[in-house]
């Protein structure tokens, strides 16, 4: 086996780590809550390159709802469902967020760029808030609730910061709205990613650096660096703010936990090649609008304060703070901020505490296949400002999966993971043999990789999530189809045999009960 090969593998000792598992004089002890080291019998699916969505026996779904559905009378569910978050209310009611990404224009009305066709687009990303309840132990959505709401690219949302970006205390909407989170006091965080295909971005300097995919500024004069922040939303009011404080990046997400001293801490990453991770530490228990944010230095096992404060070269740099944060990857690299291979989910281990950290992959660096990274803070503390860091699961034809993206543990500790091929790489070379874009399952007791589901054609399965008793999983099937040039021609025709559809399904059934209560 190369060394490259080794790499490829977990090491038994991380592997025991993980599990809870220890050996002393050669013999196991189980330090962990799991209860059985049983070998799993499942067996994968096979990789599918068919138009269809399946799943494993055992297991079932159900469509929640689909792209533009009426949520009200006047409001339509949005394109591109991306992460999905459930908040219960009571037994068997509850509210679910959904993040819509990004449009495909010629999806919609068409790729002529036109007022009338952009603002419908405007109208279709941003995010959905839902009231869902289940009746014989099914999910459905209730349309016309009053906490139906939708946020889109036109909705005022103020800037939680005691200074102006770019002349103004409110960004007018929000979009690129990818992963997200809950936070321990029940508020979401939608995070807006690729806000540059909708703006284009400038450095500091005030160069342009990117320009617009789908050219909305030909119509509406938003200054980017109103883009690339945090969202946190109060899912019963829709009450939002950006969150200047975790600095504008392409957030993938931001995942919080309290730290032993009893502050938020939220980790979140840069999904761009060579783009950092950052943790921001809150000088409170229920609120990320004050704090430090750090950004991490892999290779040394670091934390580095992006306080131009505590920073000369920042401070000479930039002046302010207001600076640092709107252009925080330019003060990351100042630093010496590790560059990753597009940091995307994170999660944290119900068991151990550890974080987990989505490495999608680096083409540019050969890296085409990405890894879980895990981290672990020194002293078992969030505010830490060193740590440790292993990468836990490596992508390749041994693990069997590529390009991880959203990740979600269950409740005994098993990490769910989904895979993100683009879907103008299929037939390279590197990901030919991968299929279509898949759900996989890392079972804690086993260590065994099983796939359990595969996407249709050019599809993305995003945004698992668990209802509160671990019996519903909810997911995303985003942009079927990406691939096609016309409409004439679509790559896909999930699910209704014409135009493909986005939408969100629920998967229950037996096998689902019994890997989450730890049988498998
Ligand atoms: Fe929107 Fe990084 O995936
Ligand atoms: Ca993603
Ligand atoms: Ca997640
Ligand atoms: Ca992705």
């Amino acid at each position: 086996m190369s060394s490259k090969d080794k790499r490829r593998f977990m090491k038994r000792r991380e592997f025991l780590q993980f599990l809870g598992l220890a050996t002393v004089g050669g013999q196991l002890i189980n330090l962990s809550s799991c209860s059985s080291t049983t070998p799993a019998t499942l067996k994968s699916l096979p990789v599918s390159y068919q138009d269809k969505l399946e799943f494993l026996p055992g297991l079932d779904f159900n469509f929640l709802i689909k792209e533009r559905e009426k949520i009200t009378s006047n409001l339509e569910f949005g394109f591109n469902n991306d992460y999905i978050a459930f908040l219960p209310l009571e037994k068997d009611r509850a509210i679910l967020w959904v993040n819509h990404e990004y449009v495909d224009p010629y999806m919609i009305k068409g790729w002529e760029r036109t007022k009338e066709n952009v603002d419908t687009e405007m109208t279709l990303v941003g995010g959905s808030l839902l009231e869902i309840k289940r009746e014989n132990g099914q999910w459905n959505f209730v349309k016309n609730s009053h906490l139906n709401r939708r946020l889109d690219a036109f909705t005022p949302i103020p800037f939680a910061w005691p200074h102006k970006i770019k002349n103004s205390s409110t960004a007018i909407g929000t979009m690129a709205n990818c992963a997200g989170s809950i936070t321990p006091w029940g508020t979401v965080l939608t995070c807006e990613e690729n806000y540059d295909n909708f703006w284009g971005d400038r450095n500091f300097a005030g160069a342009t650096i990117e320009k617009s995919w789908v050219k909305w500024e030909k119509f509406y004069n938003h200054p980017p660096e109103h883009y690339g922040w945090v969202v946190e939303v109060n899912p019963h009011t829709g009450e939002a703010k950006k969150l200047v404080s975790l600095g504008r990046i392409a957030h993938e997400c931001a995942a919080t936990i309290i730290s032993k001293k009893g502050h938020a801490v939220s980790y979140t990453g840069d999904d761009k090649k060579d783009e950092h991770l950052y943790k921001f530490i809150s000088k409170s228990k229920d609120s990320l609008v004050e704090g430090e944010l750090f950004v991490a230095d892999i290779t040394n096992g670091k934390w580095l304060s992006l306080d131009v404060e505590k920073q000369p070269k920042l401070k000479k740099h930039f002046k302010n703070q207001t600076n640092v944060q709107t252009y925080v990857r330019e003060a990351a690299k100042m630093l010496g901020a590790t560059p990753l291979a597009r940091p995307e989910d994170i999660e944290f281990d119900p068991i151990s505490g550890n974080i987990f950290v989505a490495l999608t992959n680096n083409k540019d660096r050969k890296n085409f296949h990405g890894s879980i990274l895990k981290i672990t803070e020194d002293n078992g503390d969030y505010e830490s400002l060193t740590f440790k860091s292993e990468e836990f699961l490596v992508g390749g034809s041994q693990t069997g999966f590529s390009s991880p993206d959203n990740m979600v543990f269950d409740k005994v500790g098993n990490l769910w993971f989904t895979t993100d091929v683009a879907g103008w790489d299929k037939n390279r070379p590197e990901y030919k043999d991968f299929g279509n874009n898949s759900l996989f399952v890392f079972l804690r007791n086993s260590g065994e990789i099983i796939r359990v589901a595969n996407a249709p054609i050019d599809a993305e399965i995003t945004g698992p999530m668990f209802d509160a008793d671990y019996s519903t999983l909810f997911l995303s099937i985003q942009h079927p189809g990406e691939t096609s040039t016309t409409e004439k021609r679509f790559t896909s025709n999930w699910p209704t045999g014409g135009q493909p559809q986005n939408a969100v399904i629920t998967v229950t059934g037996p096998l689902l009960e019994k890997i989450v209560n730890g049988k498998l």
